[in-house]
């Protein structure tokens, strides 16, 4: 098991260049299924999470060529069955995103449900009455999710509960129905956005993604294109946070600075100078920082994959802060770990009470989920002292080449699979 040693220390300083969005890959690698002409999806990103939907997809005929690194072409023209077995699927979230394209296509689909990062409860209420809605009938059995239907017809469906995922699924499904779908209520993340945009370069007629109304007239069959992912909205803020932690200079390129723009505005309250340019967000850091509340909340609000990151900022930041997770129930399990380090923090039920320290000590730790994972190795980077990550799984599902990026900024840090390669990069660190 691969494991990072950091020394902590030096501030972060120089440019990192961020990639493609994982959520989006995941939503669009998906739906590529949903038409029989290949499609060329570029600025795809290298993390293990897109790796595991791409097998899966394969694994049901769908055959995949991956001319670069970050370029994938797809061909869904000969998929022999709508059942996914792959056990190792349900481990990714997105695995559900291949019941709305399948049954979108073919009618009928079944994959192992989804599991994905342990932050909480994750129902698919919404997902099932989206799709109930357009007329499937949907299962639960043996730990899978099957839906199947003879028509697909649009309806109007108004989501519970802002869902990204329930969104992105009744967008596939319904874009290949008959007639016109409005869903209410809809997600408004930038993954959504990036998705209905994929979609309509194959033909299909969806309006009004990125607000809360999202109108869909189903179209008969989708067309073959060649698309580009968007940047990684989380990725590009878990640099930012990291040099306001570390009290760096740091330049992050290739983003969309719009989509920032709640990781920006936080950053400023807590003193970091920011820096806007057409496609990079520059994110220079003072000593101390200071504190301030936070909330996550659906896109625009902050996002609840940067509520680690932040919290983390702030456990070094003068004064009390305040973070409250809104999406998630169970999202400060990494805590308990950040305060073997030194943090002030406690926890009651879906808020965490900060008091900053001056700094943080380095300990051996473990990465509960992804985005605490990445958090507590930004705590590490700014902690006294040698920190061990144990288990870098987590943290590979969604960010590719962490631990260069990082090396490229000045940090110290080390992936090792062994004691001896253990040894080995602690003299290199010294
Ligand atoms: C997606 C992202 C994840 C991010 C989350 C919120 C992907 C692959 N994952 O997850 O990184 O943290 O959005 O921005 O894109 N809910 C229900 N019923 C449902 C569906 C959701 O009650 O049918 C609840 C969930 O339990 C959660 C909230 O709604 O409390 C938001 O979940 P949702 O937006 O669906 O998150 P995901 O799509 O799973």
């Amino acid at each position: 098991m691969d494991r990072y040693v950091i020394l902590g220390g030096p501030t972060l300083q120089g440019e990192v260049q961020i990639g493609g969005a994982k959520n989006a890959a995941l939503a669009i690698l998906a739906a590529a299924v949903m038409t029989n002409d290949p499609v060329r999806i570029e600025n795809v990103p290298a993390v293990t999470d897109v790796n595991v939907l791409l097998k899966a997809m394969e694994q049901i005929g769908v055959k995949i060529e991956r001319p670069d690194r970050h370029t994938v072409v797809i061909d869904g023209s000969k998929i022999e069955s709508n059942i996914i077995n792959d056990e190792y699927l349900k481990r990714i979230r997105a695995s559900y995103y291949l019941v709305g394209a399948l049954l979108g296509k073919n009618r009928q689909a079944q994959v192992p449900l989804p599991g994905g990062c342990n932050i909480g409860v994750r129902a698919i209420d919404q997902h099932i009455k989206g799709f109930s809605a357009l007329g499937a009938k949907v299962r639960i059995q043996h730990g899978c999710i099957s839906a199947e239907a003879k028509e697909l017809r649009g309806n109007h469906i108004f989501l519970d509960k802002v869902s990204v995922g329930a969104t992105i699924n009744i967008m596939m499904a319904s874009t290949l129905a008959t007639g016109k779908t409005i869903i209410e209520n809809a997600a408004k993340e930038p993954h959504v956005v990036d998705l209905a945009n994929f979609l309509n370069s194959c033909g299909a007629n969806i309006k009004g993604a990125g607000t809360d109304v999202i109108r869909i007239k189903g179209v008969e069959r989708l067309h073959g294109t060649e698309y580009a992912i968007i940047p990684d909205q989380i990725e590009a803020g878990t640099y930012m946070l990291a040099s306001a932690a570390c009290h760096g200079d740091v330049l992050v390129r290739g983003v969309i600075p719009r989509h920032l723009e709640c990781i920006t505005a936080k950053l400023c309250e807590i003193g970091c100078h920011i820096t806007e340019y057409d496609d990079a967000v520059r994110v220079s850091a003072p000593e101390p920082l200071t504190s301030t509340q936070v909330k996550t909340l659906p896109y625009p609000g902050f996002p609840t994959d940067m509520q680690p990151q932040i919290t983390v900022a702030l456990g070094l930041a003068q004064g009390t802060s305040i973070v409250t997770e809104g999406i998630f129930e169970n999202r400060f399990k990494y805590v308990d770990e950040l305060v073997r380090m030194g943090a002030s923090i406690k926890v009651e039920g879906n808020m965490a009470v900060i008091t900053g320290v001056p700094r943080y000590s380095g300990a051996s730790i473990t990465a509960p989920d992804l985005r605490a994972g990445a958090a507590l190795v930004i705590a590490a980077l700014a902690a006294e002292g040698e920190t061990i990550v144990e288990d870098t799984r987590f943290i590979e599902r969604g960010y590719e080449d962490f631990e260069l990026k990082l090396k490229g900024l000045g940090a110290r840090i080390e992936k090792v699979s062994s004691d001896r390669e253990l040894q080995k990069a602690r003299l290199k660190l010294a």
